[in-house]
């Protein structure tokens, strides 16, 4: 039976869940980040090791100002209520995606995270943010173009934010949405995919194991047979 090494997820419905709800799409990113911390749990217990979270992309800048505005608040939360206790867990946190253009307070705080959690073996946990494949890939092109080094999968490989993390085994959308909205293009070449009906806040520990025994017993080809 294959165990997977990474779980990466893209974490859709907050908002409209929020609205549902609480009539407000901003208290769902704020449930959202409590299936966040469910999530991470689970993970350990499952012994995956690694988990890429989809927390912002380089598209969600064309939300309104004050949904930006709050998602980077609780961004910020995260970093400073929970990361020790991701780091006593033995967390590792790693970013993936352009943070430049974040406020420089959080761009410290992230760089901070990364430091003091960068040596935990438990858990790699990698937050996409301000992520997009189609940058991340034209990104790592100009750089290897630069170098004057040959272009393969190889070289690729190794300028993409993902340098050094094993591909994705298991997508898993939540939010009855059927769609990769930029996220991994290249990385999730042969990955299994769950879409998810259930919005991100409802999604919980059960449905999460369920996939991963689903994905136990999935033959994987790699154009094999
Ligand atoms: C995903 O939930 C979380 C982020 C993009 C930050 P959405 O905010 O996209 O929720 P829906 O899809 O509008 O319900
Ligand atoms: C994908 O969700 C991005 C994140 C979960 C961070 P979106 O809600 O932004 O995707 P689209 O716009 O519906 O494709
Ligand atoms: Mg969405």
């Amino acid at each position: 039976m294959n165990s997977p090494k990474h779980v990466a997820i893209i974490m859709d419905g907050n908002g409209r869940w929020g609205i549902k709800n609480k009539k407000s799409r901003n208290l769902g990113h704020k449930a959202g980040l409590k299936t966040v911390e469910k999530i991470i749990k689970s993970t350990i217990k499952n012994n995956v090791k690694n988990l890429t979270l989809y927390a912002f992309s380089t598209e969600n800048w064309k939300r309104p100002y004050l949904e930006i505005k709050f998602l980077l608040n609780l961004l910020e939360f995260f970093l400073k209520e929970k990361i020790e206790e991701l780091h006593k867990n033995g967390i590792k946190l790693k970013i993936i995606g352009n943070t430049k253009k974040f406020p420089k307070r959080i761009q410290i705080n992230l760089k901070s995270a990364q430091e003091k959690t960068k040596k935990n073996k438990k858990l790699q946990l990698i937050l996409a943010l301000n992520y997009g494949s189609k940058s991340e890939i034209v990104n790592a092109i100009k750089l290897i173009k630069n170098k004057n080094i040959k272009i393969n999968e190889n070289s690729i490989n190794k300028f993409l934010y993902t340098k050094g993390i094993p591909n994705p085994d298991i997508l898993i959308r939540t939010g009855n949405t059927n769609r990769l909205s930029n996220f991994l293009l290249w990385q999730l070449s042969y990955s299994e995919i769950f879409f998810v009906k259930k919005m991100w806040p409802d999604f919980n520990g059960r449905d999460y194991k369920r996939i991963i025994d689903k994905f136990k017993k999935i033959k994987r080809n790699f154009g094999k047979i």
